[in-house]
């Protein structure tokens, strides 16, 4: 039997015989006596096998890494000079008296230490790969955060209810992932993109608080913080108010990063939506970074630089200024590669202004390729509005709002990161904040149409009913967003509960009658049963993980995650299936295709 997990043993254990088990991280040969550094899941124990013990000495001489061992022996002091400060067990090792190899490993992909493995070969290789510490350690905080997530919501009464997996569509703005039906041949299930609409049938039933720690499935785009397959805690109430809604949810964030961090988060700002893109060009803004947005268009309306004209009267166009204190220190590469980076989000160029000399409005006191171009008027407006200071510098943006938004707060992300600790614009610090008052629709431009910012179930602002039609742009949503440290990590809606104001959303987003009845008609027809008024919230389970492990990726926070082409490498999944599966579920491929797999 085993006595004690290896990463545990300390000097409590002195004189004590123990028995351990786990596998050989590492066997070292001292002329003579070896060394083995057995792990398990809590860590690493040294054990010493002196030729003394003959049996025990063969079979450690034998073993090699990924072995699985038990051993059994004295513990005792390491000798001085020999300790590590940095293990639990660092100031004692193990005097071996008898082992057993419970399993022999052949050669691992990898050293379990090794930190420079490239994505491919860690996901092609994960049950290795989830050996690494950091990996257990991550999906033991990921643990942590789900059991203190349930201990709270069960602490306000609210209780976890199953929803289906095979299901309807529900609309989150994915694609969905389908799944043929056998029994009817042509029908398809999808995959919950979100428990949505099942979540507010929950409340019609009378649950009054639901929660929900479940996978969604959505077929879209992927990066670093997106998977095909993630998790949600979700949860949903009756009767309360946006602002219960995200007390209780702001109440369960910081007594989960009390918990598992011992960090105290405070309380969170409110920013409204418009706020933020007006600062940040983002409704997702990293408060970290101190940096804001100077509004430039009306200054550049009456200018006759063609750059800054052109966007400030075009339609929805937009001129901002991001002043960088002590950025005139940038070095022409360092600008260049700036303005090649924000070309990835469609800037046509990085405009800038050195200020030497914040007291002259002009060629002599600023360095830049476009101060000719300017009026000493509008100059002057720049420097203060910006509150410029001599050895700063100012870049500009020009273009429509939605590229001089990406571009310009992706710029600002980066510098702030780059430079602003040394700067003194970048805090290394928890910045959590609610992002309220989001528009109900937005514009697709490629479909030509109004589409649901949030999702088409959020009801819209008290009294803002009537714009849906006549002023869409300005009627805003009863929704809201928790943004930490640059990242959305959960968002949630007070919905509508009344089928008549459901249609009028749903004619408002131009979804016919047939098409609301066929996709919708069973959520308008309970919403019929007395309906209590509701609304919810879900988190991104992997996202929250992610920033508080300290990760890159969520996939550092996922057991077995996909790849960023949405394949699984362990088990090369997708995968084509035979033709008598495809004859059962009465479907034919329209061609054959060969799906390019992951090169690793
Ligand atoms: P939403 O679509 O905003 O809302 O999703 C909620 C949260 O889920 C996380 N998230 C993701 N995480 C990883 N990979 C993805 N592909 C992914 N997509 C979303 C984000 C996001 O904030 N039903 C509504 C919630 C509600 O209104 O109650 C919904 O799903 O952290
Ligand atoms: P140009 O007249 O195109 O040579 O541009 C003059 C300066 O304005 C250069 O520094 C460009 O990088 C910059 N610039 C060009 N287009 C934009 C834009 N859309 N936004 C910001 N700066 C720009």
């Amino acid at each position: 039997m085993r006595t004690n997990y290896c990463g545990l043993i300390d000097q409590t254990y002195l004189e004590q015989t123990v028995t351990v088990k786990g596998w050989v991280h590492r066997r070292r040969d001292h002329g003579g006596v070896i060394f083995i550094d057995l792990r398990d899941r809590e860590g690493l124990v040294q054990v010493v096998i002196d030729p003394d013990t003959p049996e025990a000495f063969k079979l450690a001489d034998s073993s090699r890494n990924e072995y699985v061992l038990s051993i059994t022996g004295l513990v005792r002091n390491r000798p001085e000079g020999t300790t590590n400060a940095n293990l639990i067990s660092g100031q004692i090792e193990i005097l071996a008296k008898q082992i057993e190899i419970l399993n022999e490993a052949v050669t691992p992909p990898f050293q379990i230490d090794d930190e420079n493995l490239s994505e491919n070969v860690r996901l092609t290789n994960r049950v290795v790969d989830l050996r690494r510490p950091s990996m257990q350690k991550n999906l033991r905080l990921r643990y942590q955060v789900a059991m203190g997530v349930r201990r709270y919501l069960d602490d306000q009464g609210f209780i976890d209810i199953e929803t289906p997996m095979l299901t309807r569509s529900t609309p989150e703005g994915a694609r969905d992932y389908l799944v043929p039906s056998r029994v009817h041949p042509g029908e398809f299930f999808a995959l919950p993109q979100s428990p949505q609409l099942f979540k507010q049938l929950l409340m019609v039933s009378g649950f009054d608080r639901y929660y929900q720690i479940t996978k969604c499935f959505r077929d879209e785009d992927l990066r670093a913080d997106r998977q095909p397959e993630f998790t949600q805690i979700d949860l949903e109430t009756s009767f309360l108010s946006e602002n219960d809604i995200m007390d209780i949810t702001e109440g369960m964030t910081t007594a989960i990063f009390k918990d598992v961090l011992n960090v105290e988060l405070g309380t969170f700002p409110r920013m409204t939506f418009h706020e933020a893109m007006y600062l940040y060009g983002s409704d997702k803004p990293d408060l970290r970074v101190a940096l804001k947005f100077t509004e430039l268009t009306d200054v550049m309306k009456t200018e006759e630089f063609k750059v800054f004209r052109g966007a400030a009267d075009m339609k929805n166009g937009r001129v901002v200024g991001l002043r960088i204190p002590n950025g005139a220190t940038l070095s022409r590469k360092e600008i260049d590669d700036y303005t090649q980076f924000v070309g990835i989000y469609g800037a046509k160029g990085l405009a800038y202004i050195k200020v030497n000399d914040v007291s002259k409005a002009n060629e002599e006191g600023l360095q830049s390729p476009i101060v000719k171009f300017l009026s000493e008027a509008a100059l002057t407006t720049i420097l203060e509005k910006t509150g410029a200071q001599n050895g700063d510098l100012i870049f500009f943006g020009a273009d429509k709002a939605k590229v001089v938004n990406e571009a310009i707060g992706a710029l600002r992300i980066k510098i702030g990161h780059e430079h602003g600790l040394d700067n003194g614009y970048f805090t290394p610090e928890w910045k959590p904040l609610w992002v309220v008052d989001f528009p109900m629709f937005e514009y697709d431009d490629e479909d030509g149409r109004y589409t649901a910012m949030h999702h088409p179930f959020t009801s819209p602002k008290v009294g803002h009913e009537d714009l849906m039609q006549t002023d869409p742009e300005n009627c805003l949503a009863r929704a809201y967003d928790m943004v930490l440290n640059g990242w959305e990590i959960g968002g949630g809606s007070i919905r509508i509960h009344r089928a008549d104001l459901q249609e009028k959303v749903f004619a408002a987003l131009n979804i016919s009658e047939e098409e609301q009845q066929n996709k919708f008609g069973f959520l308008l027809d309970n919403l019929k049963y007395g309906a209590p008024p509701h609304g919810g919230l879900a988190f991104g389970l992997d996202r929250l993980v992610t920033l508080m492990a300290g990760a890159d990726s969520i996939r550092d926070v996922i057991a077995f995650p996909k790849t960023q082409r949405a394949q699984c490498l362990l088990t090369n999944a997708p995968n084509a299936v035979d033709e008598k599966q495809l004859r059962e579920l009465g479907l034919r491929l329209r061609q054959k295709v060969e799906t390019p797999k992951e090169a690793s």
